[in-house]
C-alpha cells in the first residue's frame, strides 16, 4: 500500500448509505479529501457530522447532467492538486420476471447504474486523466450471472463490466488504472429497497402459477439475506485506488467467487446448476 497522501482526493457517487458511505468515511479517516456525492441536504448534514472537516458533501444525481456537469465544475475548483479518484457507486436494484416487468423501473435501472456511471465518468474524466489517477466502479456478482427475475439489474451490470473493460484499454496509455469491484451479498439499504418496491403483482394468483420458482426464491432471498459486512468491499475498494499494483477486477464474497467459476460453465449445465440452486432456497 502507499503511504497515505495527504493532498488527495476521491469522489464519491452514492455515499448517503451503504458501500458508499462506508467507504466515504474510510477514506475520510485515512485523511483523504473525500468529495461525498449525496442528493439530499439530510444526508449531507449527516456525513459532514459523522466525518472529519475535510469531507465535502457535493449534491449529484446521477441521471441529471446539469447536476453531473455542477459537481465536476465544484470538484475541480476545489480539488487543489486535482482529483486522484473516482468511485462510480450510486446504483438500484430491480427485478421481476419479463413478462410483468415495470418499464419505468427498468428504465431507471439502466438510467441509474449504467447511464449515470458513464456520464459521470466522462465529466470527471479530464480531472483523472491530468492526475494519472484511478476509477473504480462497482459492479455486482449478478454482471457475472444473470439469475432469472433480475433481468434489468443483470443487464445494467453486465454493461458495466463492458464499460468497465473498454474505459480500462482507453486509460492505458494516460496511465490511469481502472477497476472494477464486484461485491457478493453485502450489508446496506439496498435489500429494503428492493424489498419495499417488490410489486404487488408479483404476489397475484397469476404470477405466482406461471413465475413462482422464480419470485419464491426472490422473496425468500429479501426477506432472509445472508450479507457479508460492507467492510469486505471497503477493503476491496482502497486496494483498487492505494495498491501499487491494482486488480483489474475484484469480486468480494465466496457467492461472487462461485458466481465466477459458475459463470464460465457451459450453458446447459450452468442452466441446470441455477435452477437446482431456486429450488433448493
Ligand atoms: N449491497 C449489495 O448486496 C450489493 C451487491 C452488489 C453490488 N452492489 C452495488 O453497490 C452499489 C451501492 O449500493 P448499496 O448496496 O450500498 O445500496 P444503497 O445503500 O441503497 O446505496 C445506494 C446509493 O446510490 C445512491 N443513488 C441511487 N440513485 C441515485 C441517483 N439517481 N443519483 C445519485 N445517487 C443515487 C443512493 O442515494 P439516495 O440515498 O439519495 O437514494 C445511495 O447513496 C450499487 O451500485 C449496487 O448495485 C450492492
Amino acid at each position: 500500500m502507499r503511504d497515505m497522501e495527504q493532498e488527495k482526493s476521491i469522489f464519491i457517487t452514492g455515499s448517503s448509505t451503504g458501500i458508499g458511505k462506508a467507504c466515504a468515511l474510510h477514506f475520510d479517516r485515512l485523511g483523504y479529501r473525500v468529495f461525498a456525492g449525496v442528493r439530499k441536504k439530510a444526508d449531507a448534514d449527516s456525513l459532514r457530522q459523522e466525518a472529519s472537516d475535510r469531507l465535502v458533501p457535493v449534491t449529484i444525481d446521477v441521471t441529471d447532467p446539469a447536476l453531473i456537469m455542477k459537481a465536476a465544475g465544484n470538484v475541480a475548483k476545489r480539488s487543489g492538486e486535482g482529483l486522484y479518484g473516482l468511485l462510480n457507486n450510486a446504483g438500484i436494484g430491480a427485478g421481476g420476471p419479463v413478462e410483468f416487468l415495470d418499464m419505468e423501473k427498468v428504465e431507471s435501472v439502466i438510467r441509474v447504474n449504467l447511464l449515470g456511471m458513464i456520464a459521470v465518468t466522462s465529466a470527471f474524466l479530464p480531472m483523472i486523466r491530468k492526475s494519472r489517477g484511478r476509477i473504480v466502479n462497482i459492479g455486482s456478482i449478478s454482471g457475472m450471472l444473470a439469475l432469472p427475475g433480475a433481468s434489468p439489474y443483470a443487464a445494467s451490470k453486465f454493461a458495466v463490466e463492458a464499460f468497465t473493460d473498454s474505459l480500462r484499454l482507453e486509460m492505458r496509455p494516460h496511465g490511469v488504472r481502472v477497476s472494477l469491484v464486484q461485491p457478493g451479498d453485502t450489508e446496506s439499504s439496498i435489500w429494503s429497497k428492493v424489498q419495499k418496491n417488490f410489486s404487488p403483482v408479483y404476489r397475484t394468483d397469476q404470477v405466482r402459477s406461471l413465475y413462482g420458482f422464480v419470485i419464491d426464491p426472490i422473496r425468500q432471498a429479501l426477506e432472509h439475506p445472508r450479507l457479508q459486512p460492507v467492510e469486505k468491499v471497503v477493503n476491496a475498494v482502497e486496494h483498487a485506488f492505494l495498491s501499487a499494483k491494482p486488480r483489474s477486477r475484484y469480486r468480494v464474497g465466496r457467492d461472487a467467487r462461485i458466481f465466477a467459476m459458475v459463470r464460465h460453465l457451459p450453458d446447459s449445465v450452468r442452466d441446470r446448476l441455477v435452477m437446482r440452486g431456486l429450488e433448493r432456497q
